[in-house]
């Protein structure tokens, strides 16, 4: 960090995403260093990340051995085409997820990010149905909620209005599950909500509409993320495994935030013990540092769409440049060594059940209507402000952040996702700094 306050000259040119850009450029929040738990902002301060950066940052900030392996790689080979070309650690990589994903998801399909997974994944879908010889099978089934990041596939199957509405026409058949959650019998449930599972039943509704030679896959988040950290009740993913195995429909777990041990295990898949057929991944992957995805394929889906065709043939006309691209490689692989060696999995769900107790806490603090959590991950929902949707929570935001703490709100919901490598202190600052913040907002 300089001594100096570092400010940009001029905020204007740099659109940013997802944000209130107006509000935004009026009163700037720049983030210039981070370590471990905390970033710096740029009027000096040390900030506690209870939020992984954007839920990815799994192993901290700044861990050597991931800022070694990315140095090595830019010096050593900064670019290899990933189309009929290769490089080795590409492929070692492919392999150590496969040891760490659910049996039989045995093959890794690289991107780049999480709405590059998605949409690689409906891609893959649909590929292997007209490879299977089930090609009427072209629809999906998302869900009320869903967040499937920014492409076109995933905002049409992602059930958030406000991620759609500036878009026009989205993909044709589309569809959706009703959401699961109904706070009169899930609030403040400790963990997994043990009502609600019945929900998943609505696909049957769906089948029956549409016709399950129409649909080619089903599209959820096992655990709802950027739409507010809703659990996904005991039960509910086993329910849409059993429908989707009955009509012969393709189960796609979107783990972009549940994957690398957000809920203490490698994935919700694996946590919950139900079996997807496709896995879409992102974030945690390499903790954040360098843009990558993946998609972890089973083996009947590859073989079926490689085994397709004559050999000299390309079997998925799909890929981007910066597929398997050496420098997120090598920041992944040392990742993951990372998570190894730390037992960072393990380490999220030995502290679940204290992060369980510190989040509800807070139930009875001003303005709290629900907390949920699973794992690491925890959502507080406030009541919102009457006929201001939202703003209440941007202002715990500003406030926590004017404490020393980055939270992410989304609606008037609290999400926290820190870190494996937070300590119980930490936790406890955060639920301090976040109970004399909400004592202070009207
Ligand atoms: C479940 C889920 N899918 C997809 C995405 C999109 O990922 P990205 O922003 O890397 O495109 C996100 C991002 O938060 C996500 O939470």
């Amino acid at each position: 960090m300089s001594d100096t306050p570092q400010t940009p000259n001029d905020l204007n040119a740099y659109w940013m995403p997802f944000t209130a850009n107006r509000q935004f450029k009026a009163n700037p929040r720049l983030l210039v260093a981070a370590k471990d738990m905390h970033y710096t902002s740029h009027d000096g301060r040390q900030v506690l990340d209870g939020t992984a950066g954007l839920w990815c940052c799994n192993a901290g900030h700044g861990r050597a051995p991931i800022v070694e392996a990315i140095q090595k790689q830019a010096a050593e080979m900064d670019y290899a085409p990933p189309f009929q070309m290769a490089h080795p650690a590409a492929f070692e990589l492919a392999n150590r997820l496969a040891e760490i994903a659910p049996p039989d998801l045995n093959h890794v399909f690289f991107t780049n990010s999480g709405s590059e997974s998605v949409d690689s994944a409906m891609k893959i879908a649909l590929a292997y149905h007209r490879a299977n010889g089930q090609s009427s099978r072209t629809k999906f089934i998302g869900r009320e909620k869903g967040y499937h990041g920014v492409g076109f596939g995933g905002i049409s199957v992602g059930g958030l209005g406000n991620n759609k509405k500036q878009f026009a026409s989205l993909l044709p058949g589309v569809d959706h599950l009703p959401f699961f959650y109904d706070r009169g019998k899930q609030g403040f449930s400790k963990g997994e909500p043990t009502t609600g599972a019945e929900a998943a039943d609505a696909l049957e509704n769906l089948v029956a509409l549409h016709d399950a030679s129409t649909i080619a896959a089903v599209i959820v988040e096992p655990m709802v993320g950027s739409a507010g950290v809703y659990i996904t009740p005991t039960g509910y993913l086993q329910k849409l495994r059993d429908i989707c195995d009955k009509h012969g429909i393709l189960l796609i777990f979107d783990e972009v935030i549940t994957g690398f041990g957000r809920l203490g295990a490698p994935f919700a898949a694996t946590k919950y013990g139900v079996q997807p057929d496709l896995i879409t991944t992102a974030k945690g992957l390499n903790s954040g540092t360098v843009p990558m995805g993946a998609v972890l394929v089973h083996d009947r889906i590859h073989d079926t769409v490689v085994n397709a065709g004559p050999e000299n043939i390309i079997e998925l006309f799909h890929g981007y440049t910066y597929s398997a691209h050496p420098v997120a490689v090598a920041a992944a692989l040392a990742t993951l060594k990372l998570y190894k060696d730390e037992a960072l999995f393990e380490r999220a769900n030995t502290l679940a059940p204290y992060w369980q107790d510190a989040i509800h806490g807070l139930k009875g603090a001003p303005h709290v209507i629900d907390i949920r959590n699973s794992g690491l991950v925890g959502g507080i929902e406030l009541e919102p402000r009457p006929g201001k949707p939202t703003a209440r929570a941007y202002d715990v935001f500003v406030k926590s952040y004017d404490k020393g703490l980055l939270i992410r709100t989304t609606g008037d919901t609290i999400a926290l996702s820190p870190p494996l490598i937070i300590e119980k202190d930490q936790i406890d600052q955060i639920f301090d700094i976040l109970r004399s913040v909400l004592s202070g907002v009207d």
